[in-house]
């Protein structure tokens, strides 16, 4: 087993890679500057696992405490690098804050990987570099769009500046993980999506709204070309991608990966229009969910859902848990979570 990094190891994803990656016996060391988690996550991972990561609170755009990080820390064989800002409308209106997060706080870790005697580097990607696609499923190979938004922009930045690093330097090894869309919440009811303020995603404004603490949900338009007029999307179970990054983490750690540079869709290869979300809620939960068909939302694409050949046959993982073990998952999360204020 191995020492590794774990950057925003208190996020939403993160949380969840950290405990699956003590439950297969790697030694983690989280860095995570709390601007859009809390320690309570750290004592949820540890309440899970048994073990307490090792934590360390830094701000990843300051070059000098990275650099001092691997300085103490130059036994890490790799890092997964959940760390950035990620509110797709944010990043609309404050795009410098965006690049000097996103793309800042990866050069300065891609330099110190540069100087360890090797490194496996796992890239928080998103489908969201793909827009629109053309054809569906989406492949691996299906072509990257002008991003919708700065933060998305970042996310392709990021994977060209990790391409490009890796052609010259031959210690450094990296996969990018292009997530679809992360729902759910770990059986244990111990750590889960909390997202600050007013939701923007579907599954976390719903559950909230079947709990009360929203009003109603607004659905952004039923005049799509879909079936049910919706938008598609592939909801992944937050711990089968968990699972992912660890799969995909000993993949380069045991040098089977066929290139210095490799990326993976992770999904679960089905659609699922947002009126089916809500079925699945209202079919778990047993609540009545209150919501309204409003005007469509800007930027959103029709239909996104993720070919999982490759993902299958190259890292030998495919997904186990079914939107409606994703729904009742959350729900479960969030009535913990009021059951504590
Ligand atoms: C899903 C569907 C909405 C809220 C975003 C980012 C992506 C990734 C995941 C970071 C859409 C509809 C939503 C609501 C609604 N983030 N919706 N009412 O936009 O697919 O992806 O989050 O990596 O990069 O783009 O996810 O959950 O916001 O929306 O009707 O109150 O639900 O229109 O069709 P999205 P989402």
């Amino acid at each position: 087993m191995a020492k590794i990094l774990v950057t925003g190891g208190l996020g939403f994803i993160g949380s969840h890679t950290v405990v699956e990656l003590q439950n297969v016996g790697h030694e983690v060391v989280i860095i995570d500057d709390l601007s859009n988690s809390s320690m309570n996550v750290l004592d949820g991972i540890t309440a899970i696992t048994g073990i307490k990561p090792v934590f360390e609170k830094i701000d990843l755009k300051e070059k000098s405490l990275v650099e001092d990080f691997f300085k103490r820390h130059n036994d890490v064989k790799g890092v997964i690098h959940f760390a950035a800002s990620k509110a797709v409308g944010e990043s609309v209106h404050k795009p410098l804050l965006y690049y000097e997060n996103n793309i800042g706080a990866l050069v300065y870790l891609l330099k110190e990987l540069t100087k360890l005697p090797e490194a496996a580097f796992i890239f928080s990607s998103s489908c969201t570099v793909y827009g629109q696609a053309d054809e569906l499923p989406i492949t691996e190979n299906a072509p990257v769009k002008k991003a919708e938004s700065p933060y998305g922009n970042t996310k392709q930045i990021g994977e060209e500046i990790i391409q490009d690093t890796c052609k010259v330097a031959d210690n450094l090894k990296a996969i990018a993980l292009r997530y679809f869309n992360p729902v759910g919440a770990h059986p244990s009811c111990k750590i889960g999506e909390l997202p600050i303020g007013v939701p923007q995603n579907l599954v976390p404004f719903i559950t909230q709204t079947g709990m009360g603490i929203r009003e109603q949900l607004s659905v952004f338009g039923d005049d799509y070309p879909t079936p049910d007029g919706t938008c598609i999307r592939d909801y992944i179970h937050v711990v089968d991608l968990a699972k992912a990054h660890v799969v995909a983490l000993e993949r380069l750690l045991e040098h089977k990966n066929k290139a210095s540079y490799e990326t993976f869709n992770l999904g679960t290869g089905k659609g699922s229009s947002v009126l089916e979300v809500i079925e699945a809620f209202e079919r778990v939960s047993g609540e009545k969910l209150n919501y309204k068909i409003v005007g469509r939302r800007e930027g959103d694409v029709i239909a996104a859902y993720a070919d999982t050949k490759k993902a299958n046959d190259e890292l030998g993982w495919k997904t186990e848990l079914t939107l409606d073990d994703a729904m009742l998952s959350a729900w479960k999360w969030e009535q913990s979570v009021r059951s504590k204020e």
